[in-house]
């Protein structure tokens, strides 16, 4: 078997590397695992203190290889055309999505600087799969250094209606980079059919596909049994005092619906009393993006709502919210997701969304959770038994908390039981095979 190459923005930090952390890193555990690989990305360093070329380590069969980025450049790189013009592009936010010359002069410097220092490592029959939006430009820029191996993209987050990302000075040349790779692969074939539209309009011969990712769901649900039995799950049950638990788990993005979600809560506080004092709602929002505009003011208006909510509607022995924007571990999560007697996920717009498809996989069996979702994630496409919901509408938010609040156990198992096996049917290993079968045939 050939090496495979994994090319992302964002490698493993050294002490995830054996324990992988982010999704990413776990949807490909697999693949990396059974097949001497190499992962290229940034360093998450900007100084160039180890040398300009690359600082490349071995782990197993694993080599990690980064580069450092100039801070002037990743600015116009990462938080500029990453991610305030493709980033809301992408997710149909026109009205979010900055345009500006410079910056996309910075994110194709950086792609070149990754095609550069990729170049001088590469072996002539390696497998090439690069990840995601920061790096479309990549395949043909390695292409112009000569590399003839089949070389594959994966996009992790949605593409938009053609009206939309026409929208783009640079749309022609991007869709122009996307036919230099040997297979295209997407979350869903609705954002697949978004792309070959214009793919087709542009002349470009290759078509994208859909190959929906998943997670581990065995290895998710022994975490999840685990961590509910440990202390911090314990220190979470006290603090409920028996109360149901709504939970939401999510970097703290503006494509995420938070707003609309927390007034679905409150919709819910007001609309159906009975359930004051009998329900918390804890969001975890860890800051995200931090020094990207947008973000910042999101934040502060979420903190601003999560203060009115609380301050309207608590009582001396009851805050119905907890709003939390720092970091939970993985393994927590996993035990909080299991105790949750609701699943809160309602994204405007998602690629996929694995904290869906990993809060059905940390369910008890015999006495699961509903999951609300919205139908604009990825996910939703699976996991048609979850309370589908439109997250720009409050009043279905709040009428879809009811139901998952008052369903009977006999109709949480049989949803749940449909979710389970559609998770357990499309894992992580799944989508990795799929789309290395389909880039080596
Ligand atoms: C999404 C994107 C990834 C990105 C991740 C975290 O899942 O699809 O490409 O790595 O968010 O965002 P960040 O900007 O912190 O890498």
């Amino acid at each position: 078997m050939s090496r495979l190459i994994i090319v992302s923005n964002r490698v493993p930090r050294p002490r995830e590397r054996t324990q992988p952390a982010g999704g990413l890193a776990i949807a490909l555990n697999e693949a990396i695992r059974t097949r001497e690989t190499m992962w290229f990305g940034w360093s998450g360093a900007h100084d160039g203190a180890a040398g300009p070329g690359p600082q490349v380590v071995t782990q197993g069969n694993v080599t990690f290889a980064t580069i450092d980025i100039p801070a002037t450049a990743f600015r116009g790189y990462y938080e500029g055309y990453s991610n305030s013009t493709l980033w809301p592009l992408l997710h149909s936010r026109v009205g979010l999505t900055l345009f500006r010359r410079e910056d996309q002069a910075a994110y194709r410097a950086v792609n070149a600087q990754f095609a550069d220092a990729l170049v001088g490592l590469l072996r002539p029959d390696d497998t090439i799969w690069v990840h995601d939006y920061q790096l479309i430009p990549l395949g043909r820029m390695l292409r112009d250094r000569g590399v003839t191996r089949r070389i594959g993209f994966f996009l992790h987050v949605p593409f938009p209606a053609p009206q939309l990302f026409d929208c783009l000075p640079q749309a022609g040349e991007l869709l122009a980079d996307l036919g230099c790779y040997d297979v295209i692969g997407m979350q869903t074939q609705t954002d697949a059919d978004n792309l070959n539209a214009m793919l087709s309009a542009q002349g470009v011969a290759v078509r994208a596909r859909a190959y929906p990712i998943g997670i581990d769901p065995v290895a998710f649900a022994a975490a999840a049994r685990r961590a509910a039995a440990g202390p911090e799950a314990r220190r979470l049950l006290d603090s409920l005092a028996g109360r149901a638990l709504i939970l939401g788990v999510d970097r703290l993005d503006y494509s995420k619906g938070l707003p609309e979600r927390l007034a679905g809560y409150e919709r819910l506080l007001r609309r159906f009393p009975e359930h004051h004092a009998r329900v918390t709602m804890l969001q975890i929002a860890p800051v995200s993006r931090g020094d990207v505009s947008q973000y910042r003011t999101l934040r502060r208006e979420l903190y601003e709502m999560a203060g009115r909510i609380n301050g309207e509607h608590a009582d001396v022995d009851w805050m119905p919210l907890r709003f939390l924007t720092r970091t939970v571990s993985r393994a927590t999560l996993a035990g909080y997701l299991r105790l949750a007697r609701v699943g809160l996920v309602t994204p405007l717009r998602d690629g996929m969304n694995l904290v869906a498809k990993e809060y059905v996989a940390a369910q008890d069996p015999e006495n699961p959770g509903a999951l609300v979702l919205s139908r604009f994630a990825g996910a939703a496409q699976e996991l048609s038994d979850a309370i589908l919901i439109n997250p720009y509408d409050p009043d279905e938010i709040a009428e879809a908390l009811h139901l998952a609040l008052t369903m009977g156990a006999a109709e949480r198992i049989r949803g749940w039981q449909r979710m389970n096996a559609a998770v357990l049917g499309n894992t992580a290993a799944d989508w990795a095979r799929r789309f290395l079968g389909d880039l080596e045939r």
